[in-house]
């Protein structure tokens, strides 16, 4: 509703709200169909907001949406003659709070509580509260992070009590001594008389873990009236165990408060642990921490904000899977029950302020404008007043693509002040004089070396264009390197993406000053609209119509679009929490422990732990020993102890004297010993594979007899005792087994594959000249490519070869070979060189019948992989149905390849299909999906993309890589690049398998 529709006296408790709706609370409006529509802005604002500079911070009310909540409350007999507080847990934008009809506050703030002292307005029995909500204030302008604008009541609402003299807030700090054992632990507490008269009062406290209790002492004082005091007590705890993410130890604290009429007792959990910055290092309890870390953004699918208790569960639990030890809450402090779980889970948590400016962070927002000051000091202390207990907490950050300026320093000044026990971080610290790290995003190779060897950095001209739309790349001069350098977001997983992972972690082992980093990031931020033909994933694009705007209105982004389309889905898991193959590659490099090579010939392996507090011996090591995918001796080593930090060699007694005449590899497996809260008793938490001995060259096919090949005009058709094979125009147009045809489509030349989100590159951010990409120009050269057969040759076993020239738009030397032999085996070659630039893909695409929909395949998997995302896959054999095969990213794109195939066979339920070998030294790549590649590529959203009759299957050389190295930008690495002007050549056979 707009700002005068509002009616003025909605709070009075005469007020006639009979025709009103019911909304949950929590919720945002968003998805409880209160008409009001969310926005998907990356770097810039709804209409709503000018970044006109003279205009900030002015907001147009004529698109203000305004909400009015009303409700009853009774208030419990108990609460008499206390002090009664409300409590939101989170409101956006602003509030406004009505008690019985009398105003009691505003606030702004979004993500942090608000709270209000309601004693005065509150009367026995039954009570109303009125809340006008505003979607759009001037905290919005601070409030710009990337991701959906929603707004509402989305956590926790309640009404408290408190006795008139109470303990209003603590603060318990561990402090270790220099052998990191035992701990001065302080407890500050803070005691407030709302009373006229002094209160004489006793504070006591004690820890307690497995019914063990320690004194951190006690202290009789007096509070004098409406005043308050502050209590310290402090204690030496010997030898306490320590929390880490890898040993969540918690101990509860009871502090009990009295006076002479009332004794309170308050309980929290907490954790003994140090945080040290030393040198270049973090230290966690005295250790070097090694961030394998996320972003994560606090939503639901569903319920946007309002994010389902279940949901942390499920995060938490895939994450400790997937070996990710760090959270980043980007960009803004979550709901408190994460920490719960994060002190439970064991994760190290950098705790965000709601503080980013990016749309306007160039215009003095909030820089060191004094008119910023107290909102963005105030953001800084709500948050460390909310989370400072928490153990999981290891650092904070100021916040998120929001310029510098002094007011960063006074938002540290601040938080210094109520808790100095903790680091700061903030990426946009330009002169490095107030993060504790140096922080870096998205840097590619060059500025990753640069880092390590402390050079320099200077800024391009590249750089200060990309800073003015989204970047911070700022200067680093050589004596700044004094500090650990973090990556806050690295490793952009937009979809099909995080291409060339490992080598980033190979990057911050090999680098002594580098201590890790946050993937962007966890989940995709997707809206699930439930249809009647199943689940609609929704993003920006789909709202940008509903926004409301001024005739002649542009919007506020550099791309004009209403909104930055798809770019909300980055995540490794989708936004229901189903992983894409990215994890598995993240739950691969991110694992703390590896098994290599030391010396085979003596069946010597090290293994190394890379743990922190962990010793191995939590694992069985499971080994097994395949030929050709096929396990032929297993074992288990079942007294493994490795110490953290440290390396052992074992011996594995495995018989590798008689290793058969085949590709043998041993597959190391941690198996966890014990059930965990997050998986099973037998889970593998990593594995390797090293190589034993190399597959064998395969055998020539000699088979022999008489084939008859008949050719009119275009077509060639060659006959054998119960197959035929028919080619025109240089494709294979029929392939006939015991009078089956199994092709729909021509076997054909594919260099094409739907563009992935980081192909479209910069055009991501001008989604309009999409259609202009140069990418396109490997679809026109697929579907132009046009096929002579140049020759026909009999060999001298019987076979029959076919040559086949191509004209191919952007490419010279198209060839290919078609050798058909007597036994019905398809020996399919194609050669060319591609021109002008990077090329997509070269491979063979067709149409299967769709009743071959079940595949078995000897190569890396069983998730989707590609050439730079392929260490999570395992070289085994698998199993698979078409439609396992195909990955549902939430805007359709190039999905489901396998790479490393040494052989895949695709059958119909029975068995029956045909078996597609690669050469015995060049394994090549697969998929397979039941629709078109034209009708992947054209499909908006996954609901488009409906199942044919039809299997298409790739049998490819390769890809380009998916990369990921900057938002929206592959970067794709050598060596994943195709490159033009190079001659790229494959070579596989297929063959009919019958059941
Ligand atoms: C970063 C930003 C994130 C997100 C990401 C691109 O610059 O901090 O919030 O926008 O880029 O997906």
């Amino acid at each position: 509703m707009g700002i005068d529709n509002c009616p003025p006296d909605f709070y009075e408790p005469s007020f006639d709200d009979s025709d009103w709706r019911y909304i949950t609370v929590p919720s945002v409006w968003q998805t409880e169909g209160t008409g009001s529509a969310p926005y998907y802005y990356a770097s810039t604002f709804p209409r709503a907001i000018s970044r006109q500079k003279s205009k900030i911070p002015c907001i147009d009310h004529n698109m203000q949406e305004i909400g009015l909540y009303r409700r009853a409350f009774t208030l419990p007999e108990n609460f008499d003659g206390k002090e009664i507080f409300l409590h939101f847990g989170a409101a956006k934008s602003a509030i406004e709070v009505y008690i019985n009809g009398s105003f009691v506050g505003y606030s702004q703030g979004s993500m942090t509580p608000h709270e209000f002292d309601i004693t005065k307005y509150v009367k026995n029995g039954i009570n109303e509260v009125a809340v006008k909500c505003y979607r759009y204030s001037d905290a919005q302008y601070i409030e710009d992070q990337d991701m959906w604008l929603l707004c509402g009541l989305y956590r926790e609402v309640y009404i408290f009590a408190e006795p008139k003299t109470c303990l209003r807030d603590f603060f318990i700090t561990t402090d270790l001594d220099k052998d990191y054992k035992d701990s001065d632990t302080k407890l500050e507490a803070k005691i407030i008389n709302y009373e006229g008269e002094d209160k004489a009062s006793k504070l006591s406290a004690y820890i307690e873990k497995d019914g063990k209790k320690q004194k951190l002492g006690s202290e009789e004082f007096t509070v004098a009236g409406k005043d308050s005091k502050t209590i310290n007590l402090e204690a030496v705890i010997k030898n306490p165990l320590k929390w880490s993410a890898e040993t969540p130890e918690l101990y509860t604290l009871v502090i009990e408060l009295k006076t002479d009429k009332t004794t309170t007792y308050k309980s929290i959990r907490f954790g003994f642990k140090k945080v040290e910055i030393v040198g270049e290092k973090i230290l966690f309890n005295g250790r070097p921490l090694m961030i394998r870390g996320v972003n994560r953004h606090d939503f639901d699918p569903d319920h946007g904000w309002a994010v389902p208790k279940e949901r942390y569960y499920q995060d938490l639990d895939i994450m400790k899977r997937c070996n990710i030890n760090s959270i980043r809450t980007s960009h803004y402090p979550d709901d408190p029950f994460f920490y719960e779980l994060c002190d439970e889970y064991g994760f190290y948590v950098m705790d965000e302020c709601d503080m980013e400016s990016h749309g306007v962070r160039r215009k003095g927002v909030p820089g060191s404008n004094p008119v910023w000051t107290n909102a963005v000091v105030d953001k800084m202390q709500r948050m460390v007043l909310r989370d400072r207990n928490h153990a999981c907490v290891f650092m904070w950050s100021l916040g998120n693509e929001a310029g510098d300026g002094t007011n960063f320093a006074k938002m540290k000044e601040a938080a210094l002040e109520l808790d100095k026990t903790r680091q700061f971080h903030y990426e946009g610290d330009f002169d490095l004089t107030k993060s504790d790290v140096i922080s870096r995003m998205y840097p590619l190779p060059d500025i990753m070396e640069k880092l390590g060897n402390r050079e320099p950095i200077t800024i391009s001209l590249y750089d200060n264009v990309a800073n003015q739309l989204a970047a911070d790349s700022k200067p680093i001069p050589k004596e700044a390197y004094t500090k650990p350098v973090i990556l806050c977001e690295y490793a952009h997983a937009m979809e099909n993406s995080l291409g060339n992972f490992q080598e980033y972690m190979d990057d911050f082992e090999k680098y002594d000053n580098m201590c890790g980093g946050f993937i962007w990031d966890f989940v995709d931020q997707a809206l699930r609209y439930k249809a009647p033909d199943g689940d609609h994933w929704l993003y920006g694009t789909d709202f940008e119509k509903s926004e409301p705007r001024r005739p002649f209105q542009l919007p506020n982004t550099t791309a004009m679009t209403g909104s930055n389309t798809y770019f909300c889905a980055n995540g490794i898991i989708a936004a229901d929490r189903k992983v894409h193959p990215s994890a598995y590659e993240v739950k691969k490099v991110y694992a703390e422990m590896k098994v290599i090579e030391k010396d085979l010939k003596k069946k010597e392996f090290t293994v190394k732990n890379k743990h922190l507090f962990t010793d191995l011996s939590e694992f069985d090591l499971k080994w097994t020993v395949t030929a050709n995918g096929k396990e032929i001796e297993s074992g288990i080593i079942d007294n493994l102890s490795v110490p953290p930090l440290s390396s052992k060699d074992i011996t594995v007694p495995f018989s590798s004297d008689n290793l058969p005449n085949a590709e043998c590899i041993i597959t190391f497996s941690f198996l966890r010993k014990n059930k965990e809260r997050y998986c099973e008793k037998g889970y593998e938490q990593s594995f390797d594979q090293i190589i034993l001995k190399k597959m064998p060259e395969a055998l020539p096919d000699n088979s022999k007899g008489k084939l008859q090949c008949v050719q009119i005009g275009t077509t060639a058709t060659v006959q054998g005792e119960n197959f035929t094979v028919k080619v025109t125009d240089g494709k294979i147009v029929s392939l006939r087994f015991d009078g089956k045809e199994y092709l729909k489509t021509p076997l054909k030349p594919n260099y094409f594959r739907a563009l992935i989100d980081n192909d479209f590159s910069l055009t991501n951010f001008v989604p309009f000249l999409i259609p202009l990409h140069p990418y396109y120009t490997w679809r026109t050269a697929t579907d132009t490519a046009q096929g002579t057969i140049t020759a026909i040759d009999e060999g001298a076993n019987g076979e029959i070869i076919i040559y086949v020239d191509w004209a191919v738009f952007s490419f010279s030397g198209v060839k290919s070979k078609y050798i058909i032999y007597p036994d019905g085996k398809i020996e399919v070659n194609h050669e060319g060189t591609p021109k002008a630039f990077t090329l997509l893909r070269f491979g063979t695409q067709m149409g299967l019948i769709p009743e071959l929909n079940y595949v078995k395949w000897y190569g890396r998997g069983p998730q989707e992989t590609y050439i730079d995302r392929k260490t999570g896959g395992k070289i085994a054999i698998h199993e698979m149905s078409v439609d396992d095969l195909e990955h549902h990213y939430m805007r359709p794109q190039e999905n489901g390849n396998r790479v490393d195939v040494r052989y895949v066979e695709i059958t119909d339920k029975d068995g029956n299909g045909l078996k597609f070998t690669a050469p015995y030294n060049t394994p090549l790549a697969f998929s397979a999906w039941h629709y078109t590649q034209n009708e992947l590529e054209k499909a908006t959203h996954i609901h488009e993309l409906k199942h044919k009759d039809i299997t298409t299957f790739n049998f490819d050389l390769t890809q380009l890589g998916v990369g990921g190295d900057m938002p929206g930008d592959a970067h794709v690495r050598e060596p994943y690049i195709l490159h033009p002007n190079k001659k790229y050549a494959y070579s596989f056979t297929i063959e009919s398998i019958k059941k």
